[in-house]
């Protein structure tokens, strides 16, 4: 007992010491965050109920036993004494993969219920009962939603990328080439131009945005970054997750994994894996696919097209009774492999975009006239010169399509264009990288000045039906990470010349 009261003794001299100024700007807080406040480092509610706080049966006014004397103002913990109150920053205890306890005890994630009752009962969410250190409080429960609100905020002035005047994206980009019409370049014009247009107006809350630009996973850990946007990898995606940076991609190249094992990297479009499977559907739809059909996977020999290739195999088997023939391509081949293909097959392209109109030709030498799947957002094939004996045996899938552009956001295109003198290569690519940063600049503005990344992730959870103009709608969920799951099959229209929009379907994926 002596002990006890000597540590409690301590800690009211420490409180004293330290004042209750937390991190986060007064200026920054909501009304209830505030009353939040006042609880957690000072014990004063609002409520008539005085707030208090239980210890070893004895029960003692929350003031002298107020959360920032173990805790922190930042909710790190005070290690003190040989006992270690814990890290209650939000972050902290809604890791998905749980936390730890001093006696190494592991609990999961805390949810608001089981904060609740941490705080009251001082049992963790696994059931067991925390260390007798850590009180049991009993108040309203109007200053428990206070609390509440104000534990998620917290600390959160050690947001990474966040600062009073600057908050830093990160823009991952395809690595640079040598070609005069590089992609990567051509984004990252884009970028700058969107960037310095919105920092002209203001910044987000009168934050200007500064763009980090990165090609390689290990940049995601290595840049102090508040949200990521771009062109992923499955590499990025784990150290998106790992890092818990609120990301919004373009698409995933193996089928994306659900919300609550992939929290922080959301996609616009359907993955590589989710495209390619589209368009099987597609085909089996139209009577081209079936138990007998030889499928053929024609792809580019790089370890992130391997990998989608593996999951394409085991899909064909399990939905359609098919092992289709997986062929690497490398540019000296073509004669060999278009030997290798029937007249009848199916031919699932996901080869270089500079191989496929030659394949076609070569295939045509052959005399050989399969149907060609073509996945638009990884590959490509000119569908204006395929050779006219394929003209009606090609189809590409793609995410998105010029018809959904309202005429704002073309506007909002060619001003930025016209302005920045941007150039005219990757035109399609540009306007999925202006689509993702418009939606991330609406995330941004509705999560206010006081931006913290657990509540940019909660935004894009309940984004429904958003619509930019330059995109179908996306929506996202608990445990929806594709935010449009359609998919538009192109084809050639011969009589006219031009390509047409064949169908629409949607790809089965969250
Ligand atoms: C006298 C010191 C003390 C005070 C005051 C105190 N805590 Fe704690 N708290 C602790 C200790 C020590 C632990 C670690 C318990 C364990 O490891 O079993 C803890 C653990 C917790 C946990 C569990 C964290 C986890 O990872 O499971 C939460 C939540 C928590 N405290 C919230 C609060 C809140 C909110 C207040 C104020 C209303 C508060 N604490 C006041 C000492 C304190």
């Amino acid at each position: 007992m002596q002990h006890r009261q000597s540590i409690a003794l301590l800690l009211v001299l420490l409180f004293v010491l330290m004042g209750a100024s937390g991190p986060v700007l007064l200026s920054q807080l909501t009304k209830q965050q505030l009353a939040g406040k006042d609880v957690y480092s000072k014990g004063i509610g609002v409520s008539e109920v005085k707030i208090t706080a239980q210890m070893s049966g004895v029960s003692v006014p929350a003031t002298v036993m107020a959360c920032v004397n173990c805790h922190n103002a930042d909710g790190s913990g005070n290690p003190e004494g040989g006992i270690t109150p814990s890290n209650i920053t939000w972050k902290e205890l809604t890791k998905n993969y749980g936390g730890q306890l001093q006696n190494q005890r592991k609990r999961p994630a805390y949810t608001e219920r089981t904060l609740r009752n941490a705080i009251s009962t001082g049992m963790d969410p696994a059931g067991n009962e925390l260390h007798s250190a850590m009180p049991r409080y009993e108040m309203s429960r109007e200053d428990m939603d206070n609390l509440i609100s104000y534990l998620k905020v917290l600390g959160n002035s050690g947001e990474k990328g966040v600062t009073d005047e600057t908050l830093q994206i990160g823009v991952a980009l395809p690595e640079k080439t040598n070609s005069p019409n590089d992609k990567s370049e051509s984004l990252r014009q884009l970028v700058n131009a969107y960037i310095k247009e919105l920092n002209n107006g203001g910044g987000i809350y009168n934050r200007k945005v500064s763009v980090q630009f990165f090609t390689e996973a290990s940049a995601v850990d290595e840049n102090e970054l508040f949200m990521i946007v771009g062109e992923g990898s499955s590499d990025m995606e784990k150290a998106i997750n790992q890092a818990q940076i609120p990301s919004l991609l373009s698409h995933s190249q193996k089928r994306t994994t659900q919300g609550f094992k992939n929290p922080y990297a959301f996609y616009v479009y359907p993955s590589w894996v989710g495209q390619s499977t589209s368009l099987l559907q597609f085909s089996k739809e139209k009577g081209m696919l079936s138990k007998g059909t030889t499928l053929t996977v024609l792809y580019e020999d790089i370890p992130s097209k391997k990998g989608v290739v593996d999951e394409l195999f085991s899909h064909c088997k399990k939905h359609y009774g098919i092992e289709p023939t997986l062929i690497p391509m490398g540019s000296n081949d073509i004669t060999e492999i278009s030997q290798e293909i029937g007249d009848k097959d199916i031919v699932l392209y996901l080869g270089a975009p500079n191989l496929g109109n030659t394949l076609l030709k070569q295939l045509e030498l052959n005399d050989k006239h399969p149907f060609i799947l073509v996945p638009g957002s990884i590959t490509g094939i000119d569908l204006y010169n395929v050779p006219d004996s394929f003209k009606n045996k090609v189809f590409v899938g793609f995410p998105t399509w010029p018809s959904e552009r309202t005429p704002d956001a073309k506007k909002k295109y060619e001003t930025l264009k016209a302005k920045y003198v941007l150039p005219n290569s990757w035109k399609a690519s540009q306007w999925e990288m202006l689509s993702q940063l418009v939606t991330a600049e609406e995330i941004l503005k509705r999560t206010g000045r006081n931006l913290y990344q657990e509540k940019v992730k909660e935004n894009f959870e309940t984004l429904f039906q958003y619509a930019n103009g330059l995109s179908p709608a996306l929506s996202y969920d608990l445990n929806r990470r594709v935010g449009s799951n359609l998919m538009y099959i192109i084809g050639f229209d011969s009589a006219k010349s031009q390509i047409k929009l064949i169908t629409t379907l949607n790809s089965p994926e969250n």
